[in-house]
């Protein structure tokens, strides 16, 4: 699938976009008919979403805290599994409540940026052999095709989320149901996953591609929309005696997906962390009072590494989609993120063509199975669910208004990587 030459790329003519991203499923609460609710509720060591933070019905108010801090742009996903809730039976209610969204983020002076796919498709999508079902391309084009009725002045649409990271959750949950969880070697956790994360396999991999170059074409048929997908940026980094390995394993676990983004018009970079890839594959990162509350290594420095290298892989302009920590200290996540901004305009300065920088989360939420790693820039009180600005939005925004001016000028500040002196944080 190419796209038409004289069909130029797609460059909205907007400001440098700031702002921050949600997903359906981690905050609006009882997505009863997803994949994930399914899953939530039967799998030992999981932690149910519930009524998430209830965005469903608060949106406005999340977005309006986004807007009040001086954000200009909001990135969330829209539910298959609400919109399709049974095989071809489409809601238009729930359709309509999407355009409420748009509707509500342009009123606020907001850029909604939408992900049409955020990790969880419809139960129903699941049972008929998810991915690799047959069909599984066809149906994911009849929901874009729905989809799309509600974005034709949406500026950016994401077709799916990290299609890395989903290429693996789809290979572990087809290995598990097999019993076959065991062959990834590492050591697991209390869920029974594995600590270091294998790549996802090619198949899957191809099946992903496959749906988000039918999506584009959708999206671009039906919209006037810059379209991309969203990439999980591995920042790998060799070992001695591992560099043979490094190209190949980039390739499996980022490089599939950013070349098959090389026809969109933009590409999504999402960044947390790097990986360390030895002789035998990538090592678990060592248990270190510095790591996050997700276990990751403390690395602001992976955005430039990832914006970087997605730009050269692609050659397209770069919008960070993800971008943050987890961490019970708001502190160190206005110092995460001061640092990976200098690294994203030091990178910027290099030609990497940044077109916004959307932290990942505006709330915290439902980390997958978990509530305790905690991302966001407001926190929520799940019993009444009132929001408290944390005073990392109020910094955010304070960069937003002065367009990165700071951050701009300066180069990352390399610090040491804390070994010995225990921190406030510990990995769960
Ligand atoms: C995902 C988010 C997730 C975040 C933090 C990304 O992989 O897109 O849904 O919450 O990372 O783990």
């Amino acid at each position: 699938m190419t796209t038409d030459p004289d069909q130029p790329r797609r460059r909205p003519d907007v400001p440098f976009l700031w702002g921050a991203s949600t997903a359906a499923h981690q905050i609006e609460g009882n997505n009863i008919a997803s994949d994930w609710w399914t899953r939530e509720q039967r799998m030992p060591g999981m932690e149910p979403s519930g009524d998430a933070v209830d965005s469903y019905h608060r949106y406005t108010e999340d977005m309006r805290l986004l807007a009040d801090a001086g954000l200009n742009a909001y990135r969330f996903s829209i539910e298959w599994a609400r919109i399709e809730p049974e095989p071809g039976r489409f809601s238009r209610a729930e359709l309509a409540h999407y355009r409420r969204m748009i509707d509500t983020a342009k009123g606020l002076g907001i850029e909604p940026v939408v992900t049409l796919h955020h990790f969880t498709t419809p139960a129903w999508f699941a049972r008929n052999g998810g991915w690799h079902a047959d069909d599984a391309v066809t149906r994911f084009r009849a929901y874009i095709e729905r989809a799309t009725s509600i974005l034709g002045d949406v500026k950016f649409v994401a077709t799916i989320n990290e299609p890395n990271m989903l290429a693996m959750m789809v290979m572990l949950a087809r290995a598990a149901a097999e019993g076959k969880l065991g062959q990834w070697q590492s050591p697991t956790t209390e869920d029974g996953m594995p600590t270091v994360l294998p790549a996802g396999d090619e198949s899957t991999g191809n099946i992903l591609v496959e749906a988000h170059h039918t999506a584009r074409d959708v999206v671009r048929a039906e919209t006037d929309a810059a379209v991309g997908w969203t990439v999980a940026g591995a920042a790998l980094e060799a070992l001695p005696g591992a560099e043979h390995r490094l190209e190949s394993e980039r390739w499996i676990r980022e490089d599939l997906y950013l070349t098959a983004a090389r026809d969109d018009d933009f590409i999504g970079v999402q960044s947390y962390s790097t990986m360390t890839l030895g002789p035998d594959g990538v090592v678990p990162t060592p248990d270190s009072p510095d790591n996050t509350l997700t276990g990751a290594a403390y690395r602001p420095d992976a955005l430039g590494i990832s914006a970087r290298h997605a730009a050269e892989v692609t050659g397209l302009p770069v919008l960070v989609t993800e971008n943050g920590i987890a961490t019970s200290d708001d502190d160190r996540r206005i110092r995460y993120t001061d640092e990976a901004l200098r690294g994203l305009f030091a990178a910027q300065s290099d030609g990497v063509d940044v077109l916004g920088y959307l932290h990942w989360s505006l709330l915290d939420n439902y980390e997958w199975g978990h509530w305790e790693p905690t991302f966001g820039l407001v926190s929520v009180d799940r019993e009444t669910f009132e929001r408290t600005p944390k005073p990392s939005l109020a910094w955010l925004g304070e960069v937003a208004r002065n367009d990165g001016a700071e951050q701009r000028t300066t180069s990352p500040v390399v610090e040491p990587v804390e070994t010995t002196a225990p921190t406030t944080e510990e990995t769960r």
